[in-house]
């Protein structure tokens, strides 16, 4: 399929679909079904592509990344890793990439439903949101194949849920029901099978109605409370706030309220 943007030269895709479900949402497929979406390097490739280039569209205010109702990812593609060896692996900078992840401005939801592992757990995580099916079942098996988690699942993951429990599942396998994982508080919200690509659509198109620089610094600063302490996260945040006094935005939600009236966001 094709992704079209203003800045960007039409891009052909072969492990994902780019569709635009609703107004200012974009939506990512992964398909490898026959590898239950294992994220082979050019799947990620592409999954990146397709970020950069809703990130870059004025007309997207939020992403969705999906799999199918089986699974959302299997995690990394191990036919791609088992003969591979340490400089091998150096030389891919296979991590390397999901890096770029954390550059997308945009908020990103993950509708997620079956298997969620390894990788695709981590894909996961690394999204803003996750929205799970009933049948959504995460886990990081990577110890069964005699590695462990590369791309955030000790990291992200143990900040998501707790040592303890981060613990049984990176060393034993845990895996987490959708229920559990809302729980623990690794998704927000649990859907029926039939709904939660809707609901997570539904939840996207609601954020990206929103005040776009908002929407974008908040999840910066909350992104970056992850990373900051306490004291320093404050202070980002207060930056934050105090800068989105020179938007356009900030003048018009504010007249808005004191004349009783909808905002209209420009998203300058
Ligand atoms: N990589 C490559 N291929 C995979 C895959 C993966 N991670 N997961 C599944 N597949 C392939 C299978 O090989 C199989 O292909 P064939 O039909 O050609 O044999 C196809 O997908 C269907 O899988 P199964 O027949 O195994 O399906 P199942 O329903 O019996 O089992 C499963 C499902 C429990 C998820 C099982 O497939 C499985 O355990 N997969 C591996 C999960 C895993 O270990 N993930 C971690 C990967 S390492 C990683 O992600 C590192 C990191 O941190 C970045």
């Amino acid at each position: 399929m094709d992704l079209h943007t203003p800045d960007l030269a039409p891009i052909n895709f072969q492990d994902i679909i780019v569709e635009r479900p609703v107004e200012r949402v974009g939506l990512i497929r992964l398909n490898r079904p026959q590898a239950l979406n294992a994220l082979r390097s050019q799947l990620m490739e592409e999954l990146i592509n397709a970020l950069q280039s809703f990130d870059h569209e004025a007309t997207i205010g939020a992403i969705v990344i999906t799999g199918n109702d089986k699974a959302f990812s299997a995690g990394a593609d191990i036919t791609e890793m088992a003969n591979a060896t340490l400089t091998d692996m150096l030389n891919r900078g296979m991590i390397e990439r999901w890096r770029q992840l954390r550059n997308i401005r945009k908020p990103l939801i993950a509708a997620v439903s079956g298997h969620c592992l390894g990788g695709g757990c981590e894909l996961a995580i690394a999204c803003d949101i996750i929205v799970a099916s009933e049948t959504a079942k995460f886990g990081q098996p990577e110890i069964n194949i005699g590695v462990i988690p590369g791309a955030g699942g000790t990291q992200r993951l143990t900040k998501a849920v707790g040592k303890s429990l981060a613990m049984e599942i990176v060393l034993n396998d845990r895996r987490l029901t959708a229920e559990e994982a809302l729980r623990y508080g690794l998704a927000s919200r649990i859907a029926p099978l039939d709904q939660y690509l809707t609901d997570a659509i539904s939840l996207a198109a609601q954020i990206a109605a929103r005040a776009p620089l908002g929407v974008q610094m908040g999840k910066e600063a909350i992104n970056k409370s992850f990373e900051m302490s306490l004291a320093d996260g404050m202070s980002y945040e207060e930056k934050l706030f105090y800068i989105l006094f020179a938007s356009e935005d900030q003048k018009e939600g504010m007249r808005a309220f004191v004349e009783k009236r909808k905002p209209v966001w420009r998203g300058q």
